[in-house]
């Protein structure tokens, strides 16, 4: 009886500063090598399944390890020679060390692990790759920091907010790149200070830009921990005599204590409030704060593939929920009778009202609201769509809508995921609402040299119900 009760102290198997030799077994979810000592895990950059490695051990935890590869004693076949050694080390793109068919294989394995993990039985398809997998990102969203006194841009080492400085970075937009580059260099030629974490002083926090694929509008917002941004309107200024794509800057406050990177707040300092893209034959509005795919080539594949799954006919209701600008509302309203979108963010909802208008699409409507509160109120009031899109943050479904897509038992639910872990979770309760999955799981590699995928998943009506 005491035994049960007994708790063991287990030791871990290595020291820091030891030195050992392993295989590597795996990857993370942040991209890092496994390796294991008598099953005890060490995580550690820049190291593929299959090669054999010597490691010094850096930090060791209660239940694992970090370590450095001091030597690569057998190198894998996946391995890409000469890789950005930068994007690898800051997690910018900590795939980019792998062949390109090999993230593929690695993103599809990834999702059949999770599924297994819930005891979800299920076929994941083959992940539909890209043909150019890098630049392809149409926004940046670049951190700010003073070193030596100089104002730099790019990207924090791995699990700190130290500032590692970049210019290329590898899988955005060369031209969002060199909106960053040139507003970096704007910035330091008028003196103006970074803020600092640490001391809460300074005064840019960010600088994000985006870039339509399709259209060549180019936006860029300055985001400040101040109310003021000094000199904005010469700022404004050289930046549209230097950038001929610029349609749009925008002056973003965000002066909370948090990892958010824009505030609510936005003035217009030059240009438009908003730039365009085209996607699927259609024109969108899009604002600052507003959601868009970051991957604009594959983005269209994704949207197709889960009209096509969802087999719409045109006497068919469908709900979109999760709209955002109404991007997937918008591309299938045409194959449909009526299609409500519903999204939290005032600024989405009211692009998404543009958008509608802009097209011409008469048979769309828009909600702004919490979309498992306002999906439970549609169930009540007896909305009994045919089909559900749902395309939720990382954080996945909550119950409440679960059990309204069950209270309104569409012939089709269709998930578009872009965290395979939160999907696998939801999938559980779904399945137990009822519904069952049709067909294999589908990823798409939106975000190619991350850990990142995004996937589609086909949950069809109960027979019963
Ligand atoms: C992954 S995006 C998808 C947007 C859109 N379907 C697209 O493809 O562009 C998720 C969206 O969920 C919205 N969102 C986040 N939390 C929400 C909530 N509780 N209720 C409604 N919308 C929410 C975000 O504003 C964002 O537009």
């Amino acid at each position: 009886m005491a035994k049960a009760n007994r708790v063991y102290k287990t030791k871990a198997p290595v020291v820091k500063n030891q030195e050992i030799e392993a295989t590597v077994i795996d990857i993370t979810y942040q991209g890092m090598g496994v390796v294991k000592v008598d099953n005890f895990p060490i995580f550690v950059v820049d190291a593929i399944p299959g090669e054999i490695v010597r490691v010094s051990v850096t930090k060791v935890l209660k239940s694992y390890a970090f370590g450095r590869v001091t030597r690569r004693i057998q190198e894998s076949e996946n391995r890409v020679q000469n890789a950005n050694k930068i994007a690898i080390t800051t997690g910018i793109a900590p795939l980019a060390n792998l062949k390109y068919e090999a993230q593929l294989a690695f993103k599809q394995h990834q999702i059949e692990e999770l599924f297994k993990k819930v005891n979800v039985d299920v076929d994941v398809a083959p992940t539909i790759g890209m043909e150019n997998p890098t630049g392809y990102r149409n926004k940046a969203q670049v951190p700010v920091q003073m070193i030596n006194g100089k104002l730099e841009t790019g990207f924090y080492r791995r699990g700190s907010h130290r500032l590692v400085p970049i210019e290329d970075f590898y899988i955005q937009d060369p031209k969002v790149d060199e909106a960053v580059r040139i507003t970096r260099d704007i910035l330091r030629e008028l003196g103006i200070s970074a803020y600092e974490e640490e001391t809460k002083k300074g005064v840019i926090r960010h600088i994000m830009a985006r870039r339509g694929y399709y259209s060549h509008e180019l936006m860029v917002v300055i985001i400040t921990n101040t109310k003021k941004l000094p000199n904005s309107d010469l700022i404004a200024e050289k930046l549209s005599a230097k950038l001929p794509e610029l349609k749009s800057v925008i002056h973003n406050i965000n002066n909370h204590d948090t990892n958010v990177i824009m505030g609510q707040w936005n003035e217009t300092i030059w240009g438009e409030d908003d730039i365009h893209d085209q996607l699927m034959g259609k024109d969108f509005v899009i604002g600052p704060n507003s959601f868009y795919q970051v991957n604009p080539q594959t983005t269209s594949t994704l949207y197709a593939l889960a009209a096509e799954k969802a087999n719409l006919k045109p006497t068919d209701v469908v709900v979109d929920a999760y709209s955002g600008i109404g991007t997937i509302t918008l591309s299938v309203a045409d194959k449909v009778k009526k299609i409500y979108g519903v999204d939290v963010v005032e600024g989405a909802i009211e692009d998404a009202e543009k958008n509608a208008k802009n097209n011409q699409i008469t048979n769309a409507e828009f909600v702004l609201a919490d979309a498992p509160e306002q999906m439970a109120k549609w169930a009540d009031e007896g909305l009994k769509p045919n089909v559900v899109f749902v395309d939720p943050p990382r954080k996945g479904l909550t119950q409440e809508l679960i059990d309204a897509v069950k209270a309104m038992n569409p012939e089709k639910f269709v998930y578009i995921s872009c965290n395979p872990a939160t999907l696998a979770r939801d999938a559980v309760q779904i399945l137990a609402a009822g519904f069952g999955i049709e067909g294999a799981v589908q990823p798409l590699d939106q975000f190619p040299q991350t850990t990142h995928v995004e996937s589609i998943t086909v949950f069809k009506k109960a027979e019963n119900q």
